[in-house]
């Protein structure tokens, strides 16, 4: 058994719900006891060490300990070509994104761009997260067995196109169905991985596709399907096009069984309101990715009012539309989004979506996400005080939501002092 000891700071309930001085629990002297990889218990430092003598004991001072962060949207093969400049949606896909993804027809050159963006996440504090992959069955084979070789929890799933994109990088509504079977039998479940069943968005899926996949779906209800819902106005207009009888680019995926309670549609800005009660009915999980909207000029996701009609919210890099892999600068992009809707959100609500909140729309916060007993042990060290610029602002702080917040709006992996992935520590 190893006990830490720390600043710690948790969740008791949803601070979108409860007052967060009541929703997160925050132990200036606290601890957190490790037993096979599992949380086993959280409390007072003084009460720990005396209820768990034997235990092995480090101290990380005035280090805040939390939960791993949960990047509920990412692409890993885009690691290359993150920051690229100048484009909008589709011609960013189109003159960086598909060529790039056109490279992981070689698996080795998967398998290497799997290693290096797993180290580049968890040297940021992410130990979970959520990826598309190619349409390359290897791309999946590479993410997941680096993501084992790490210990890590990882979602995936073999990224379905048909049509509207470059040749050699489509499949056909039969073999995206049996290449996306043959990977979530083989991945599903084994260990800490998940498959997500993905069909990329409607514009590259033709309905015989999309078709196939609710199909599979069907028959794997406890996959998730991961796919892009509503992120650029030009991107929405294309779909109407496309899909002339749709009601509106959601009900693309609804009538192709693709809407469900372990759907996570990324982005979801220009939601109708038809789709915004049919996602709230189905209780799937909206991703918000600011770093991703600003930098692709997608739009201004409206957080609050999504929260408050109860729709389920978790946040994401989106990484490479997005700039980033840290989920503090994520953090930070929410924030900003956010008051350019007039809604400052509390630094609680932004710690807890780029951790419960994330994980709730995957649907894996009983195992990740939280410092709950019980839990899987992915948890991290920040320092709060990790630049001069940080520190001298955090040394002002009258409590733990003035310390905090410097680092979530000005910090990197720099403020990430220690990772563990179930109780082993990775950095
Ligand atoms: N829509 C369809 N594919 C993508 C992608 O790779 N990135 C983003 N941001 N949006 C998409
Ligand atoms: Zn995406």
């Amino acid at each position: 058994m190893q006990l830490l000891l720390g600043q710690t700071l948790g969740f008791g309930a949803d601070p979108f719900e409860t007052p967060h001085d009541e929703a997160a629990k925050h132990q200036s002297h606290g601890a957190v006891l490790i037993d096979g990889g599992r949380i086993a218990a959280t409390g007072t430092a003084s009460d720990l060490i005396a209820r768990y003598p034997r235990a092995d004991r480090t101290d990380y001072g005035d280090k805040l300990i939390m939960a791993g962060f949960v990047d509920a949207h990412v692409h890993y093969p885009q690691t290359a070509i993150i920051a690229s400049w100048g484009k909008r949606l589709i011609d960013w896909l189109n003159s960086y994104t598909f060529p790039e993804e056109m490279r992981f027809g070689d698996p080795s050159y998967a398998r290497a761009t799997a290693d290096t963006y797993l180290d580049l996440v968890l040297a940021n504090g992410t130990t979970t997260v959520a990826s598309y992959c190619t349409i390359h069955p290897a791309s999946v084979d590479a993410f997941f067995d680096a993501a084992e070789k790490r210990g890590m929890a990882a979602i995936a799933g073999k990224t379905c196109m048909d049509r509207n994109a470059p040749e050699g990088l489509m499949d056909t509504p039969a073999s995206a169905y049996d290449d996306s079977k043959a990977l979530l039998q083989r991945w599903h479940e084994k260990g800490r991985a998940r498959y997500a069943i993905t069909p990329r968005f409607s514009p590259t899926s033709t309905a015989e596709q999309l078709e196939a996949m609710g199909a599979l779906w069907a028959e794997h209800p406890d996959c998730l399907m991961q796919t892009h819902l509503s992120e650029q106005t030009d991107e929405v207009a294309w779909v109407k096009s496309l899909y002339p009888q749709a009601r509106d680019y959601l009900d693309t995926y609804e009538t192709h069984g693709l809407l469900g309670a372990r759907g996570v549609y990324g982005h979801a800005i220009y939601l109708e309101a038809r789709e915004k009660d049919r996602l709230r009915e189905a209780g799937a999980g909206l991703v918000h990715c600011p770093t991703s909207n600003t930098f692709i000029g997608s739009g201004i996701f409206d957080m609050a009012g999504l929260i408050a009609a109860g729709q389920r919210v978790g946040l994401a890099t989106d990484t490479g539309g997005g700039s980033s892999f840290s989920m503090l600068r994520t953090m930070a992009a929410a924030y900003e989004v956010a008051q350019l809707r007039g809604v400052a959100l509390h630094p609680s609500a932004l710690l807890w979506l780029a951790t419960e909140g994330s994980a709730r729309s995957l649907q894996i916060a009983d195992r990740v996400g939280t410092l709950a007993p019980g839990s899987e042990a992915d948890f991290i060290t920040l320092d709060l005080g990790s630049t001069p610029a940080i520190a001298q602002r955090s040394t002002q702080a009258a409590n733990i939501w003035e310390a905090v917040f410097p680092t979530i709006m000005m910090g990197d992996d720099r403020a990430v002092t220690g990772v563990w992935v179930m109780g082993e520590r990775k950095g």
